[in-house]
């Protein structure tokens, strides 16, 4: 039986909790990861143009339909907006490109994948092309710019947030605002670099685990879902799919958030750092009117 995951309504808008990852799922691997996934009970996969595997996440997504697993409808697809499409009139393109490489007339959202300019987003949602929209990695006076200008409310921002990246300033904002936050790379992402701090492998994660009966990805996952976010895992391996299903189970106590929260170290594994200086770059604590 496929595991029935629940939903956070918003704006409207019904966005199941936990989300399947793609980002870095090779193509010859995703079509396969999207249909045991789907099979499995997951409805909301995300993907992005800059991801350079729609297609083949289409196909999974396709099967899946074909095959009577699952109907349209019953899906939530996330696609975004790359930012070499943030000028008006390259908006469309950008979304049209999309909906031809994933083999679909429509997606449930779609989020600006990093900040800038929002307004031309709107006529998407007009058009039909996507249900809803949401930014991506916008720190909260980025998200409050939006808010000022904008005429359809963003329902969600991903963003990084982690043990090591708690963000609970921006959680407590984005609540405040009634802004869905999705939490992205919640294991630490997929390793590049071997120096990186490997939060599956941090103690007091492990150790919670251990008192749950549970593994540290459960918790990581679990850790998200008990504070009201949504949680997006990247797997193209079938046992950690079904593995990261099960976390509707259990619960972790007040102790265990506070003991996750109290491993922040402002370690962000997204760093975008090629845009380090452009004048949007979200992730420094400048001021208001540098931003
Ligand atoms: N908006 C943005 O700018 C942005 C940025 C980053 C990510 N995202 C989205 O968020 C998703 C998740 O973030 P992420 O891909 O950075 O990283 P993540 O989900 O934190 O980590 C993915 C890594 O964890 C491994 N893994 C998955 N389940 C596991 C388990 N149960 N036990 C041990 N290892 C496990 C995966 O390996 P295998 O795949 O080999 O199983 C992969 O190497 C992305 O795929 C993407 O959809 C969005």
């Amino acid at each position: 039986m496929p595991v029935n995951i629940p939903t956070i309504l918003r704006s409207g808008v019904r966005l199941p909790v936990l989300g399947l990852g793609t980002w870095k799922s090779k193509p010859n691997e995703v079509a396969t990861a999207v249909k045991v996934a789907i099979g499995a009970g997951y409805r909301h996969i995300d993907t992005a143009w800059n991801y350079g595997n729609e297609a083949e996440v289409g196909q999974g997504v396709r099967a899946a339909i074909r095959d009577g697993t699952v109907e349209r409808r019953e899906l939530f697809i996330v696609t975004k907006l790359w930012c070499t499409f943030h000028r008006p009139e390259d908006v469309k393109l950008g979304i049209a490109d999309s909906l031809d490489k994933l083999g679909l007339d429509y997606v449930d959202m779609y989020l600006m994948h990093g900040p800038q300019g929002f307004k031309a987003m709107e006529s998407l949602v007009d058009e039909g092309l996507t249900r809803s929209l949401g930014v991506s990695n916008f720190n909260s006076r980025q998200v409050d710019r939006v808010l000022q200008a904008c005429r359809i409310k963003p329902v969600v921002n991903q963003v990084e947030l982690h043990p090591y990246l708690p963000q609970l300033d921006l959680i407590k904002y984005c609540q405040s605002k009634d802004i869905i936050l999705t939490a992205y790379s919640p294991f630490g992402s997929t390793p590049e670099v071997g120096n990186e701090p490997r939060l599956l492998e941090d103690p007091v994660v492990v150790a919670i685990g251990k008192r749950h009966g549970k593994t540290p990805a459960q918790v990581l996952l679990r850790y998200h879902l008990e504070r009201g976010l949504s949680v997006l895992a990247k797997s193209i391996t079938p046992a950690r799919i079904l593995q990261n299903l099960e976390v509707f189970d259990f619960r972790l106590t007040e102790d265990d958030i506070r003991s996750l929260n109290s491993l922040n170290r402002n370690h962000r594994y997204v760093t975008w750092q090629y845009s380090r200086t452009h004048k949007y770059y979200p992730f420094d604590d400048q001021p208001r009117s540098a931003q």
